[in-house]
């Protein structure tokens, strides 16, 4: 079907994240990523520190980007190694020591054996990774006894009346061209808790985090720097044009601005502590 990732996993446009969009040397990468990171760092610290993150745990940041949960884990939470895996880790290198672990790597090698670990933690990649569902299942393969999954990973909400404006076309117009280009695909964030229950884990939950949007503030710049970024792709769409994208980059800036914008769903699994790890998706087949 055009415009859906093939049945291999890759995306329809055969392109990745940080090659073809989002490219760690591109000016300002860093900053959009710390944007974002700065608004749903506390939702997701307060969320890990609940699961149980703490002194003595060993932990996974997958996509861990400039590392700035995994300095919270090490700093705050007091873990006794956080590994952190990213295909580009030239935001991370400077945080190597004693008790973190720069891994470069792509998550999608079928050859990486990282370790095993109490906590794994994956935000705002498995939605760019066409093989979402399979990575699902071999970081849940990672997890020590006992130990617990996290996912987090963005949810629209859209404003079902709202079919016509220019923040409107342009945030779909976003989404179709992440999908057509490198294979970012949110549709499947609702059944993460599913797929958790799939991988055999226990006390399986999920929430969904919608943060103010506002004008000026860190995520209408996020969004602002996607779109600034993506203008060309936006318009390959045929959704939005030139004119299009510049009036929903103003609404992004004005004191008019008026949207629930995309949240984070959050969902995690615990590995059970004794007995065989069976995944029920095999049981049930
Ligand atoms: C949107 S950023 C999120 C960064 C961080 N998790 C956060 O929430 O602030 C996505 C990150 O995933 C990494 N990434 C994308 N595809 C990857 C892959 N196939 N293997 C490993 N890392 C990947 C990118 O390099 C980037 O650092």
């Amino acid at each position: 079907m055009a415009g859906s990732p093939s049945a291999d996993g890759a995306a329809p446009g055969g392109g990745h994240y940080g090659e073809d969009l989002f490219a760690p040397w591109e000016p300002r990468e860093a900053e959009r990523v710390d944007a974002a990171a700065l608004v749903y760092d506390p939702v997701t610290t307060r969320r890990l520190r609940a699961l149980g993150a703490g002194p003595g745990s060993r932990c996974l940041d997958v996509g861990a980007g400039t590392g700035t949960v995994a300095r919270w884990l090490l700093e705050e939470a007091g873990a006794a190694e956080v590994v952190v895996l990213d295909r580009d880790t030239g935001a991370l290198e400077a945080l190597a020591g004693p008790r973190l672990r720069v891994v470069t790597a792509d998550l999608t090698d079928e050859g990486l054996r990282p370790g095993r670990f109490d906590l794994i933690h994956a935000r705002f990649v498995l939605m760019h990774l066409p093989q979402r569902r399979r990575l699902i299942t071999r970081l849940a393969g990672w997890l020590a006894p006992g130990g617990r999954l996290v996912l987090g990973d963005a949810l629209e909400v859209p404003d079902a009346l709202d079919g016509s404006s220019a923040y409107r076309r342009t945030m779909d117009a976003m989404w179709r061209a992440l999908r057509s280009t490198i294979g970012t695909d949110v549709s499947s964030v609702p059944a993460y808790p599913h797929f958790l229950r799939e991988e055999g884990l226990r006390d399986v939950a999920a929430e969904l985090v919608v943060p103010p949007l506002v004008a000026g503030g860190p995520l209408a710049r996020f969004w602002a720097e996607t779109w600034n970024r993506m203008r060309p792709a936006l318009e390959e769409t045929g959704l939005v044009d030139a004119a299009v994208v510049d009036e929903a980059l103003a609404y992004l800036a004005s004191p008019g601005l008026a949207e629930l914008g995309p949240g984070m769903v959050l969902a995690w699994g615990r590995r059970s502590r004794g007995g065989a790890y069976v995944r029920i998706f095999d049981v049930v087949r």
